[in-house]
């Protein structure tokens, strides 16, 4: 399984590429915004950083205009995958798109049909969002196992990429289902490495090598 950082502050990447598990990076416009800096700035430092599939987003709703500004993030360097909105618009940008040979990432994925659209125009990534479903009272990752189920029915090859992962219990349940990338924030990511025994453990173990060494 492919780990993502989902994030635009160049320093998170830095510090949890440092962990050797980041594969990649997500970035969207609120991301990017929060960042303060340009899109293009963020995405060729990040570029420089993880040598891996970086996504940026296109802004444009109409299909002429995401091919332009995807014709531009793509000069930016060759891990840049396109991310695109699961509109009309957006899967007619990912055909012409994947025509090309241009990776691409369908993102704001609610729904399996919706999933089984991107993969049809040859997407390289799906992005189901599983934590807003949740906070809407839904099952994300139940979207997870029914986009898994339809994809291996047809032998597709888009990549589900679970997306709006918000806590390790996303983790371990999209990797369960077999997702094969998870996107998370830094803290999430952070949060994987944690657990109160091997904290309790550790100290344990150093005070009795501290007690042998008397
Ligand atoms: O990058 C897309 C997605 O991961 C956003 O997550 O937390 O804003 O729902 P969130």
């Amino acid at each position: 399984m492919e780990f993502f950082i989902d994030t635009g502050i160049v320093d998170e990447i830095k510090a949890a590429a440092k962990w050797g598990i980041v594969d990649g990076v997500t970035t969207n416009p609120t991301l990017i915004a929060k960042s303060g800096r340009t899109q293009a700035d963020v995405i060729k430092e990040i570029c420089a950083i993880i040598d891996g599939p970086i996504s940026a987003e296109v802004i444009a709703t109409d299909t002429v205009g995401m091919l332009k500004e995807a014709r531009e993030l793509t000069k930016i360097h060759d891990n840049v995958v396109i991310k695109l909105p699961l509109t009309a618009d957006g899967i007619s940008a990912c055909h012409a798109l994947s025509s090309d040979g241009i990776k691409t990432n369908v993102t704001l994925c609610f729904s399996a049909n919706q999933a089984l659209l991107a993969a049809k125009v040859g997407a390289t990534y799906i992005s189901p969002f599983i934590g807003r479903l949740d906070d809407l009272g839904q099952d994300g990752c139940q979207l997870i196992e029914e986009i898994r189920t339809i994809y291996d029915n047809y032998g597709f090859t888009t990549k589900i990429l679970a997306a709006s992962i918000r806590h390790p219990m996303h983790v371990r349940d999209v990797a369960m289902i077999g997702a094969d990338v998870a996107t998370m924030p830094y803290k999430a990511m952070e949060q994987l490495f944690h657990h109160p025994l091997t904290d309790r453990g550790l100290e344990q173990f150093l005070a009795d090598h501290a007690k042998s060494q008397k």
